[in-house]
């Protein structure tokens, strides 16, 4: 996700971006820019990674001309439009007098884009963001005043945003607004920032705690015109309205966190954000898809005879998950890889074979070569990646993105659960191709789907029973995942979180397999999570629990709420909403995240950077 700042006032406003932007850099970016605003101009600075950095940019910005009344900033995550200095905000409208910085996702920035161009309106990048700059062109034209002008133009906006602008003709204010992207305002009274009063937005609270704590949040559709002494905040309507103050008692290393204790516990918490983010726009009211950067067109897709999936780690869990919707939805037989297992079997492969790699980093090099390998056989290769422009999704023939933002910790949480919808996304836009859906089940099915953050916020505030739950088990060595259908997958991801955070032994297993030999391990005392909430196998998942149990193993089950036939077989339950058995693993996976978190914090371990691991896997 992108990092947004602005200051008007105080003794530095030039300073105070610059320190901004790199107290949002950990937020991940691939470019960053300011505008300064001086008396009657604009002035506009950017670096994109890979040309210039922040520091580069700190000296270009360092010849800029004279005073600066003002000025925005912006550390950018790319979505629409490659992370390129193209791409990167500010962004300005035709006259060069307007500039905008923006964190979120404009549904609608095509057809904006489209009446704009016909307006007459030159574009200079790909983003969906400069519409905004382009639009309040129009709205300023009528001589209403910038926060006029910022209010009509989101009036005809749809999606998620936080903002900022500056306009040549206004030095001095900064008008900002928020729809579902957090924005904070700051008000430093003189003597407090240096000499002179100052007021400040940004996306995290981490880029203005450094000169003030009187912070406000803003909420949805509300929007904050800003002057060094004052501030205003309306609705999109123009009614006045007072923000909530925020009272922070953070330091800045947890302000960079949120608040929370580590980047994965943070991250947890973003996965309905991300969740919906990776759905947004792409659900469309009658039925049908918008995966408009797909590049693989329909009529290809209309060939594809069957789907093989490449991945590692939890993508390779996400791609296991992902087999049952490819052959449940679109009836098309999925076979999934491992990636570094794929290249070695001597595959057979054609042009209607479609390959898709799924990677959060698009950078991993077993499934890299794995695609490339796969390219070679003339199969067309799509990419589900997290990072706009990765290597993957440069050389893929199509690409699907999730919109988790950027991801620090080690362990996959959020892109996992990104990476989930969107390939739950996929095969319900490969089956309405194949006519093995129809617009109006697919609605259904989108009711499933776009209740999915919901359901995973509700699960996330059952920490604490969670927490509980594995405080019994920290001496616990030794575990069995079990699960069956959508469960296995779940099961093997939420033993990969234990072993790779809490350096716990754990093994998932297939639960209709244990009586092949694997049930000889059980025995009083052996710890068993099972996977049990509603699938079409769940009776048999409950006669698996009942063997093991009968052989004295201590269960633990993830069970539907209301399932009080489960708690009867368990000794302890983790509980979870149902939803669409094929669209569960999205919530069931959350309390084993939460249980292996818990552990490794138990064990007094570092969650974020667990030992031997690394966030990206670039050697073989
Ligand atoms: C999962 O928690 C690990 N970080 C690891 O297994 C990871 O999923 C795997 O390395 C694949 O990474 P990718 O999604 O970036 O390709």
């Amino acid at each position: 996700m992108c990092g947004i700042i602005g200051a008007t006032g105080g003794d530095a406003v030039v300073e105070t971006l610059l320190e901004g932007l790199r107290r949002l850099e950990y937020r991940g970016y691939d470019s960053a820019g300011v505008v300064l605003q001086g008396q009657g101009e604009l002035w506009r600075a950017r670096a994109a990674r890979g040309t210039r950095s922040l520091e580069d940019l700190r000296r270009v910005v360092d010849g800029a001309p004279g005073p600066t009344a003002a000025g925005i900033g912006h550390t950018r995550w790319a979505t629409h439009g490659g992370p390129t200095e193209r791409n990167a905000h500010p962004h300005l409208d035709c006259t060069g007098r307007v500039a905008v910085v923006h964190n979120g996702i404009i549904e609608n920035y095509r057809l904006l884009a489209d009446k704009l161009a016909a307006g007459g309106h030159q574009f200079s990048s790909d983003t969906d963001t400069e519409v905004v700059a382009h639009l309040i062109e129009d709205e300023l034209s009528g001589g209403v005043a910038l926060a006029d002008a910022v209010r009509a133009t989101l009036r005809q906006v749809q999606g998620a945003f936080s903002l900022a602008v500056v306009c040549a003709g206004e030095p001095g204010t900064i008008v900002a607004a928020r729809r579902v992207s957090p924005l904070v305002v700051g008000m430093a009274e003189a003597g407090e920032d240096g000499a002179a009063p100052a007021a400040y937005v940004a996306s995290d609270i981490a880029a203005v705690l450094g000169h003030t704590r009187n912070l406000w949040a803003l909420d949805d559709d509300q929007v904050v015109e800003l002057r060094p002494q004052s501030m205003r905040v309306a609705t999109l309507a123009g009614k006045e309205v007072e923000p909530v103050a925020l009272q922070v008692d953070w330091d800045l290393e947890a302000a960079e966190k949120g608040g929370f204790d580590d980047y994965m516990s943070k991250e947890m918490h973003e996965q309905p954000r991300a969740v919906a983010d990776t759905l947004l726009g792409r659900l469309l009211p009658a039925g049908t898809f918008a995966l408009d950067e797909l590049r693989i067109g329909p009529a290809q897709l209309a060939e594809v005879e069957r789907v093989l999936v490449v991945a590692c780690g939890s993508s390779h869990h996400a791609g296991l998950v992902a087999k049952y919707a490819f052959e449940h939805w679109a009836r098309l037989p999925c076979e999934v890889d491992i990636a570094s297992e794929f290249r070695y079997r001597d595959p057979v492969l054609d042009s209607r074979t479609l390959v898709v790699g799924i990677s959060q980093s698009g950078e991993t090099i077993d499934t890299l070569q794995a695609l490339r390998e796969a390219r070679q056989w003339g199969a067309p290769v799509l990419v589900v990646a997290n990072v706009v422009d990765s290597s993957m999704a440069r050389e893929a023939d199509g690409v699907l993105y999730t919109h988790a933002g950027p991801e620090v910790g080690v362990a996959a949480t959020k892109t996992h659960l990104a990476q989930l919808a969107a390939m739950e996304l996929l095969a319900l836009y490969l089956a309405q191709i194949r006519g093995t859906l129809s617009p109006a089940d697919a609605r259904l099915l989108f009711a499933d789907l776009s209740a999915l953050p919901g359901l995973v916020g509700e699960t996330l505030e059952r920490d604490d029973a969670v927490a509980e739950v594995a405080a019994r088990f920290t001496s616990t060595r030794d575990f069995f995942f079990l699960g069956r259908h959508v469960g296995l997958p779940v099961a093997m991801e939420g033993a990969l979180k234990l072993k790779e955070i809490a350096y716990v032994r754990a093994e998932a297993y297939p639960a209709g397999e244990l009586k092949h030999g694997p049930i000889a391990l059980i025995e009083p005392g052996t710890v068993v999570l099972a996977v049990a909430t509603r699938s079409p196998v769940w009776e048999k998942v409950m006669s698996n629990v009942a063997e093991v149990r009968s052989r004295g193993a201590t269960v633990v089950l993830v069970a539907n709420d209301g399932h009080e036939e489960a708690a009867a077989e368990a000794d302890a339950v983790l509980w979870v909403p149902g939803t669409h058995p094929l669209f569960s693993p999205v919530v069931d996976v959350v309390p084993l995240q939460q249980f292996a978190y818990h552990t490794a914090r138990a064990h007094g371990l570092d969650v974020d950077r667990p030992r031997n691991l690394a966030k990206t896997v670039t050697v073989e």
